[in-house]
């Protein structure tokens, strides 16, 4: 044991920084961008106004959000050369390893100008990862499917843009559909933050060394990719998928969980800070049945999750842990919708998150109390001995 620490798995219970970005409150099912209800922004703003709002602290002039996104706009073609990194990797490589790998790659382009402790240089990358993230977001979705990549469209909007960049084929005209623009701006903006969850502070701890916003922010994707985090939304549809085809039913299924069998989980249930619903999974739900509706999609697995949430939130078992519904239970049914493969989920979830990871690297950055991140242990491995013959 050394000095005078206190064992805290997963920081549970410890507070590691100050910060002025996100509020939750976890028993109430509350959260806050800036002091703004989640509900309010995801109804009325866009994922630019909110990334604004969560970097700077303040909603954006009219003036200052068009200057934003024209400055991105302006950013969002990638190096030649970076194209060609795409092709190196099989086509079947997972789209979170590949974001992360390019968004690694992405820094080489910019060595000379990623000093985090120059101001100019943190704007610049702000703006090129807000706009290119989105461009490797879509190339890992065309390797994935065999489809050529497109070049960005600066007369479109970010969102209309990603879209045409996950959609459009270079044979025919892309027709913005605004049922699809308005459903992911709104997830989008529903996972732009999320104050200290893994990815987060895995973002705050590789930048508190040092390491510029490229090199941290693609940590955080490699963070966000496992299942019990980001990764639990691509893990939400196998598991429904699951359920259907093996013909087991929900009930028979909800018992397995219960008796813990083979570690099998309710994926998409559960928070560390949450204890009661998930207010972002609440607005999901809720726009799920319009945003199928509209696209003119019925989905049996919108169903299937309704109906296990039901069984779920009746069970003593899931009441007593207080496990509810978090954001990733019904976004994919949403995702698959609109035509994302599952393997992109989790990439829409760190598009969505990027505002706020960048918010966060420039808050640590920007605060003179930052350490470098370095917890204690509880030592509990072997006691002094000597090497044979130094006895
Ligand atoms: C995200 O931190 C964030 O903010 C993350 C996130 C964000 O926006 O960044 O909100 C995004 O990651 C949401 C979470 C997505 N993950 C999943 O849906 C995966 C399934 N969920 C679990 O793995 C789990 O709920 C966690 C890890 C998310 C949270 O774990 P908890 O609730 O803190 O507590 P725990 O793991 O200690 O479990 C407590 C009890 C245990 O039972 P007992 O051992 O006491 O009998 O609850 C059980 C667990 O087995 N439990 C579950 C369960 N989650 C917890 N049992 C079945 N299914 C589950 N999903």
């Amino acid at each position: 044991q050394t000095g005078h620490t206190t064992l805290d798995y997963g920081f549970v219970n410890t507070s590691a920084t100050k910060s002025a970005i996100t509020f939750i409150d976890g028993d109430k099912g509350i959260l806050r961008y800036r002091g703004y209800p989640i509900e309010q922004l995801a109804k009325h703003s866009t994922y630019l106004e909110v990334a604004w709002l969560l970097i700077y602290g303040e909603l954006p002039t009219a003036d200052e959000l068009a200057e934003f996104d024209n400055r991105i706009r302006r950013h969002t073609l990638l190096h030649e050369d970076l194209k060609r990194f795409f092709s190196a990797l099989p086509h079947t490589a997972h789209p979170m390893s590949v974001l992360s790998a390019a968004t690694a790659a992405l820094s080489t382009y910019y060595e000379r100008e990623s000093d985090p402790n120059n101001p100019e240089h943190v704007e610049l990358n702000t703006i090129r990862m807000l706009a290119k993230l989105p461009v490797i977001a879509a190339y890992a979705h065309k390797k994935s499917v065999g489809q050529a990549f497109l070049y960005p469209d600066n007369s479109l909007s970010f969102v209309d843009n990603f879209l045409k960049l996950n959609f459009g084929v270079l044979s025919e005209i892309y027709d913005v559909d605004p049922v699809m623009t308005r459903a992911l701006e709104r997830l989008l903006i529903l996972h732009e933050d999320h104050e200290q969850n893994a990815s987060t502070s895995t973002v705050r701890l590789v930048g508190s060394t040092g390491a510029n916003q490229f090199s941290s922010i693609s940590a955080g994707i490699n963070a966000l990719y496992g299942p019990l985090h980001g990764g639990a939304n691509e893990a939400v549809l196998e598991m429904l998928g699951r359920i259907r085809d093996s013909g087991e039913g929900v009930r028979r299924f909800v018992e397995r969980v219960k008796n813990k069998e083979d570690g099998v989980k309710l994926m998409g249930f559960g928070h560390r800070v949450y204890k009661n619903y998930d207010p972002r999974a609440k607005l999901v739900k809720e726009s799920a049945d319009e945003v199928l509706e509209a696209l003119g999609v019925s989905d049996p697995l919108l169903d299937l999750a309704k109906e296990l949430e039901t069984i779920a939130l009746e069970d003593d078992y899931f009441k007593e842990r207080r496990l509810y519904p978090n954001v990733d239970f019904y976004t994919g049914v949403i995702y698959k919708a609109m035509g994302f493969p599952t393997r992109m989920f989790t990439v829409l979830f760190a598009i969505g998150r990027l505002p706020g990871w960048l918010a966060h690297w420039r808050e640590m950055q920007q605060d003179p109390q930052t350490k470098i991140g370095r917890p204690q242990q509880l030592y509990t491995g072997a006691v002094e001995r000597n090497y044979p013959g130094q006895g």
